[in-house]
């Protein structure tokens, strides 16, 4: 597949003005072309996500911290997780064609079945020592209020790492000129605190990406 054929394919999911329902039934129709379309050529959000997970979390306790991927997909990030040594790994994810192959995978504990962001979620507070999101942001995905929901099932001292397009910031309408003002507000009422902002380079489709990390109070 071209690089082309593949941007209109993922393009599918992220139609201005697309719906939460429809971005799951979407990503239910791409499931099992998924990995084709998103190869690691085109698209490293896995990979930059489980390298930034791994340079917080040392080695000795990696078999020990709680982990979840949230809008896991087909498990790419767990699965690169797993190769580095971390074995406790549930997932979220509302897509129930991506659910049926991140579950395949078998490197998840416990999996959710739900939106993040959009009403209540049944994950329990203070759970995760890292909660790590690749290629979850975009437009009709997680809302800026995910971030409520990312800080509440984060343990205290726990991590909160986000991977996305760095161009959504200047026309997602969810997060223009309001997500990293939330982070802020966030940061100025104590729920959380930034550890580092980087931009990363060839993201996705040769665009650059963002690396959020965060440290919830
Ligand atoms: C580009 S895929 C990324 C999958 C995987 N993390 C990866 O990097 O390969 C985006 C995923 O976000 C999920 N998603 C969309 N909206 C979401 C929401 N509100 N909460 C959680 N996941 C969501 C989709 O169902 C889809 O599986």
């Amino acid at each position: 597949m071209d690089d082309k054929t593949a941007y209109k394919a993922n393009y599918r999911c992220h139609e201005p003005g697309i719906t939460p329902d429809q971005v799951a039934d979407s990503y239910t129709d791409m499931a099992q072309n998924y990995d084709e379309i998103l190869s690691p050529e085109r698209y490293r959000g896995p990979e930059i996500a489980a390298n930034e997970v791994a340079a917080r979390i040392s080695e000795d306790k990696r078999g020990i911290v709680r982990i979840i991927d949230v809008a896991a997909g087909t498990g790419r990030v767990g699965i690169l997780l797993k190769d580095k040594g971390f074995s406790n790994i549930d997932a979220l994810e509302p897509s129930k064609g991506m659910m049926a192959l991140l579950e395949k995978t078998g490197v998840y504990t416990n999996t959710y079945s739900e939106f993040l962001g959009v009403g209540q979620n049944s994950v329990p507070k203070d759970t995760y020592d890292v909660l790590v999101i690749a290629g979850g942001m975009g437009e009709g995905h997680i809302p800026v209020k995910g971030i409520d929901d990312m800080i509440r099932i984060t343990k205290s001292g726990g991590f909160v790492i986000i991977v996305m397009r760095k161009e959504y910031l200047d026309y997602v309408e969810e997060y223009k000129d309001k997500l990293i003002p939330y982070m802020d507000e966030m940061e100025k009422q104590g729920t959380w605190t930034k550890v580092e902002l980087k931009t990363v380079h060839n993201y996705s489709f040769n665009k650059d990406g963002l690396v959020f990390t965060y440290k919830v109070v």
